[in-house]
């Protein structure tokens, strides 16, 4: 027989869409995921994949936790947190003097040996501004011998931003920022259904590889020895030490001598001793 002090109620159902509907799906991204977003950036996350859900015809965030997440913690779903969650912006020729230093050390590198090729790494590239930005350079100063003499290796993430840097079609705000004289040797002009498009040459399209790569993972599919790797504005997303380890597993991919190339406003409360820092960012392997 029930007494009045009985049992309590089982919790309501969360609302859906509510903050208390979305806690799965923080869970998730912590522990299944290791991403861990300031409230802002989870504020973001949070609408953004309301409006993903809502098109594909989902009642809430915990359905979608039911459904999707739980039965294939590495499918689409968790794919499509990945893409929503993470920071990807960019631009061709960001933060211009790591350019000009890259063409510098390459062309001192093929002085001494000349056969080449030089491999330089743009890790955590998002929509390729980086990469072919690389390629364009050394385009330039190697004026036709590129193809023979480097390669550029470009890794994310994100396989929505891997998607748009091997399709290589951007926006006119996207070049804003690229020089006349680049934007007519480098761009091809889009036509009937991709007029107002610019699309990479496959002059410099060639010069570059595109591999899906999670800096968080210890194996990473990219040549080792390499001379130079750009890592830049990606260990905004890391925890210290998450960091640390980052920093390790770089080195390990650097030869001797070899430089990291990080973001100017990234701040590294530590630099690993394996490291000389020249600059704010940039920092030679020792040896
Ligand atoms: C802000 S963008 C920087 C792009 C480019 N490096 C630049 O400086 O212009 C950061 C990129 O890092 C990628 N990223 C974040 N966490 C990553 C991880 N654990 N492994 C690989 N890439 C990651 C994101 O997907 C995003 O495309």
């Amino acid at each position: 027989m029930a007494t009045s002090g009985g049992l309590p109620p089982p919790p309501a159902e969360p609302e859906p869409w509510s903050e208390r509907d979305f806690s799965p799906i923080t869970l998730f991204l912590r522990h299944q995921i290791g991403i861990t977003l300031e409230a802002h950036r989870m504020g973001l996350l949070q609408a953004r994949l309301r409006s993903r859900l809502q098109a594909k015809g989902f009642r809430g965030f915990s359905q979608f936790h039911e459904q999707v997440l739980r039965g294939d913690p590495t499918g689409w779903g968790a794919q499509l947190l990945i893409d929503l969650s993470t920071v990807n912006h960019t631009s061709f020729f960001r933060e211009p003097a790591h350019f000009t230093f890259m063409a510098e050390r390459v062309a001192a590198w093929l002085k001494e040996s000349p056969a080449g090729p030089i491999r330089i790494w743009s890790a955590g590239c998002s929509s390729g501004q980086e990469p072919y930005s690389m390629a364009m350079v050394l385009t330039e100063s190697l004026a036709g011998a590129a193809a023979q003499k480097v390669e550029v290796w470009a890794s994310d993430l994100s396989l929505e931003m891997l998607k748009a840097a091997a399709g290589a079609v951007y926006t006119t705000r996207d070049v804003q920022g690229v020089s006349p004289a680049r934007l007519r040797r480098f761009f091809l002009l889009g036509r009937g259904p991709r007029e107002g498009s610019f699309r990479v040459v496959p002059e410099v399209r060639d010069l570059v590889r595109f591999r899906h790569i999670d800096l968080r993972n210890s194996v990473w599919a990219v040549p080792s020895d390499l001379p130079m790797i750009f890592c830049r504005n990606v260990s905004i997303y890391f925890s210290d030490e998450e960091r640390q380890t980052l920093l390790h597993r770089l080195a390990q991919h650097l030869r001797p001598g070899g430089w990291l190339v990080m973001g100017n406003g990234e701040i590294l409360p530590e630099v690993p001793p394996f490291f000389r820092k020249h600059s704010p960012s940039l920092f030679q392997k020792e040896g």
